[in-house]
């Protein structure tokens, strides 16, 4: 497994291709980084699911460059979702639609619908371009961590999360640090309206304010169970425990916004100055953790109805872990 940390043109043709001749890749988008594989080759994408350790029936996410390849992924595709789409691709959001015949059941968990997303990154945009001027249709991709661990948001995360399980024809595209931080918004569009599936950057207010309705979020219930089984167990979770009441004691970890004081003797892990700042600097805090080896974590988590909301999404289920 090599990291490319220069991703010119010709290295991510080079990327690409390996793509196409079924290894895996790894690469940075704007939310997290994603562990991809040719969508449409079923054994290059069970790899994925042994190198991460995942549960078969957890569909994954397939990446594509633009709006203009949808149709070949999705069918019966409502007004809303176009809008949505036209609004917020590339970006940080993922569209759940009834699937073609494209979608296999290999990645699909079986289900008739199909997560699909544009990502902004440049470094991915211009992988999947040279993917699908190589013949390809789409990349699917989950974060590029073990099952239920914490999301990579650079490619050293990437390497310590997987470098013992990819093989040598695998790479990891090396693209800076993911300017979100957290995983895209998820919405069910197999519906008259959407549900929020998971909250991330593009938020319910901006959703309402598009399509003038209001959105649901669906959050822990049995319709996201059913949807999308990896939303609910205990995930995200670095091996420190997560704490999001309570009082730290000195040696403890702490996250808070800037404007929380460290209490004396408490290891601080970021600091970040507003809500945006906290969600891309989260992960990186809850991996400063392990690798200090705290066994706890106190968080005070953000508030307001912008990412934060996704933001204590994340920290709940990083603090379900027993
Ligand atoms: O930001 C992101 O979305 C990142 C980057 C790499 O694109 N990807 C990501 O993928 O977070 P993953 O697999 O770690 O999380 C995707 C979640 C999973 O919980 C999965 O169950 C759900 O999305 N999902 C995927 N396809 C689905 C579908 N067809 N229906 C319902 N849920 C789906
Ligand atoms: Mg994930």
């Amino acid at each position: 497994m090599a990291i490319i940390s220069n991703c010119t043109a010709s290295a991510l043709s080079d990327a690409a291709s390996a793509l196409k001749a079924g290894n895996l890749v790894a690469f940075p988008t704007e939310t997290v980084y994603g562990l991809g594989a040719d969508a449409s080759n079923q054994l290059a994408v069970a790899r994925i699911y042994k190198v991460k350790g995942r549960p078969t029936d957890h569909p994954l996410i397939i990446h594509i460059s633009s709006i203009n390849n949808l149709d070949k992924w999705a069918r019966d595709i409502p007004e809303y979702a176009i809008k949505l789409a036209r609004k917020y691709w590339p970006g940080p959001m993922t569209l759940i639609l009834p699937r073609t015949n494209l979608a296999k059941d290999f990645i699909t968990g079986g289900q008739d619908n199909v997560g699909i997303r544009v990502p902004a990154h440049t470094v991915a945009q211009a992988l999947l371009k040279a993917f699908e001027s190589q013949g390809g249709y789409g990349v699917a991709a989950p974060s590029a961590n073990r099952f239920g661990k914490v999301s990579p948001t650079c490619a050293d995360d990437v390497k310590s999360e997987l470098a013992d399980y990819l093989s040598t024809d695998d790479l990891i595209l090396d693209g800076g640090q993911a300017e979100v931080g957290v995983e895209s918004t998820i919405i069910d569009c197999t519906n008259p309206t959407p549900v929020i599936l998971r909250p991330g950057a593009i938020t319910a207010a901006m959703i309402n304010d598009l399509l003038g309705i209001k959105i649901e979020t669906v959050l822990n219930n049995q319709t996201a169970q059913i949807k999308a089984p990896g939303l609910l167990e205990s995930h995200y979770a670095p091996l420190a425990k997560v704490y999001l009441s309570g009082t730290p004691r000195s040696g403890d970890g702490f996250i808070a916004l800037s404007n929380h004081p460290t209490p004396d003797g408490v290891i601080r892990l970021i600091s970040p100055a507003n809500n945006n700042e906290y969600a891309k600097t989260l992960y990186q805090g809850l991996r400063l953790a392990d690798s200090k080896k705290l066994a706890k974590v106190f968080v005070i988590a953000p508030t307001g109805d912008d990412i934060a909301v996704a933001i204590c999404d994340r920290l709940q289920k990083a603090a379900q872990k027993d």
